[in-house]
C-alpha cells in the first residue's frame, strides 16, 4: 500500500496506478484514510451516515473498474454502504456505468436520510432553547480524549440519563454540576490537521452547533510531542466555524502520563482558562467543574423579582438554570435575587423589582 499525505486529484490517483501497474498495490491518499478512520470511529447514526456520504462523494469522480473491484474487496464501511454492491446492468451499460449510477443512487438515498435526522436535532434544539439548558460542547484535536472525558464527567457527577437526546445523540449527556445547575455536554467530531473538504462538507451542520454552545472546553493532550500544532489546529477551526468568541475553558489532559506532575502547572500557565486533568484516573475534575460553572456564571445576568405563590414554576426554573443568591418569603410572593441565564430573563420580566 503506497499513503499519500495529501489529496490526489482523481486523474493523479490514476496516472499513479497506472504506472504502479500492479493491482496488488493499493494507493490510498489522506483523504480515503481519514475518510476510512472517521467510518470506523462513526458512533453515532448521524456520524456513520455523514461519513458514508463524504465517502462516496469522494469515490465518485475515482471510479475506475480496477478502483471500484479493489474497493468492493477492501470491505468495511463501502461494503456496509452497498455502494459497491452488485447490480443489475441496464442494457448496453459498461460495469463503470452501474456503479455510478449506484453511487449517484446511495447519495441521493443518504441525503434524505440526514435531511431525517437533521428535522429531529432542530426539533430537539428548539426544545433544548426554550428549556435554557446551557450546552458545553467538548472539542479537540483527534485522540486527545473528548469522548473519554465526556464518560468521566458524566460518571462521577448525578448523571441523570435523558433519553429524549440519548436516543437522538448518544454523544450528548445531561449533567448535573456540583453548583445544583444542569448542562448538556457535547462530544463533537475530533478536529485534523487539513480535514478534508468532503468531510467538512459533511459535518457542517454538526459542527457550526459549536459556534452555539454556551461554553467550550477545549480538550488538549498535554502529552503529546506535537501538542502545540494541535492547539493552534483546532484554535483555527473554531476560527473557521465562527465560535472563536465563545468562552473557552482548556482542559490539559492525560496528566497521568507526565512524568513530572509540575510540568502540568507549567503548562496550564500558558492558557487564560486551563485545568489540568486526567479523564482516566479523575484528577482534577472537581477543579474543571469549578471552571466550567465560574464560566457559565459569567454568562449570567442578575435580577431581583418578587414572584407570586402560583410561579412555583418560575422559582424551580430559577433553581435549576440559574444561581439563586437570596430568597425570602414575602405577604405578596418570593422575593428572589438571582443570576440567571439571559434566555429565560423574559419570563421574569413581568415580576421584576430591579435588574443589576
Ligand atoms: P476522537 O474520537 O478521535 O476525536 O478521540 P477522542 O478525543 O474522543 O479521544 P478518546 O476519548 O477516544 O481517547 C483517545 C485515547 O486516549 C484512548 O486510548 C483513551 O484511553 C486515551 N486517554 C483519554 N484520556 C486519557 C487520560 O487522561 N490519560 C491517559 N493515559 N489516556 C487517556
Amino acid at each position: 500500500m503506497i499513503i499519500f499525505d495529501d489529496e490526489l486529484a482523481p486523474n493523479q490517483q490514476r496516472e499513479i496506478e497506472r504506472a504502479i501497474n500492479n493491482p496488488n498495490i493499493k494507493v490510498l491518499d489522506r483523504t480515503a484514510l481519514i475518510l476510512d478512520i472517521f467510518a470506523q470511529h462513526a458512533h453515532t447514526h448521524e456520524g456513520a451516515l455523514q461519513v458514508e456520504l463524504a465517502q462516496c462523494e469522494y469515490r465518485l469522480p475515482r471510479l475506475t473498474r480496477a478502483w471500484t473491484h479493489l474497493a468492493r474487496q477492501a470491505g468495511g464501511a463501502s461494503a456496509r454502504g452497498g455502494a459497491g454492491g452488485v447490480g443489475l446492468r441496464g442494457p448496453g451499460e459498461t460495469q463503470l456505468e452501474t456503479d455510478r449510477r449506484e453511487i449517484g443512487r446511495r447519495i441521493a438515498q443518504l441525503k434524505e436520510e440526514i435531511e431525517e435526522v437533521r428535522k429531529h436535532r432542530a426539533q430537539y434544539r428548539r426544545r433544548r432553547i426554550e428549556e435554557a439548558v446551557p450546552v458545553v460542547a467538548l472539542v479537540g484535536y483527534t485522540n486527545a480524549g473528548k469522548s473519554t472525558l465526556l464518560n468521566a464527567l458524566s460518571g462521577s457527577s448525578v448523571y441523570a440519563a435523558d433519553q429524549l437526546f440519548a436516543t437522538l445523540d448518544p454523544t450528548t449527556r445531561r449533567v448535573k454540576l456540583p453548583g445544583g445547575r444542569e448542562v448538556l455536554f457535547t462530544d463533537t467530531v475530533g478536529f485534523i490537521q487539513k480535514l478534508p473538504t468532503a468531510l467538512v462538507a459533511a459535518f457542517r451542520a454538526t459542527l457550526e452547533e459549536i459556534a452555539e454552545a454556551d461554553l467550550i472546553v477545549h480538550v488538549v493532550d498535554i502529552t503529546h510531542p506535537n501538542v502545540e500544532e494541535q492547539v493552534a489546529t483546532v484554535l483555527q477551526v473554531l476560527d473557521e466555524l465562527g465560535a472563536a468568541d465563545r468562552p473557552i475553558v482548556t482542559a490539559l489532559n492525560k496528566i497521568d502520563r507526565l512524568p513530572d506532575p509540575t510540568q502540568a502547572r507549567a503548562a496550564a500557565a500558558e492558557f487564560a482558562q486551563a485545568v489540568a486533568v486526567s479523564a482516566l484516573t479523575d484528577e482534577g475534575l472537581p477543579d474543571l467543574f469549578a471552571s466550567i460553572e465560574q464560566a457559565l456564571d459569567q454568562e449570567l445576568v442578575q435580577v431581583a423579582v418578587r414572584l407570586p405563590y402560583r410561579r412555583g414554576d418560575l422559582l424551580g426554573l430559577m433553581h435549576q438554570r440559574g444561581v439563586v443568591l437570596a430568597e425570602t418569603h414575602e405577604e405578596g410572593g418570593t422575593h428572589v435575587v438571582a443570576r440567571i441565564p439571559p434566555t429565560i430573563f423574559p419570563r421574569f420580566e413581568p415580576y421584576l423589582t430591579s435588574r443589576t
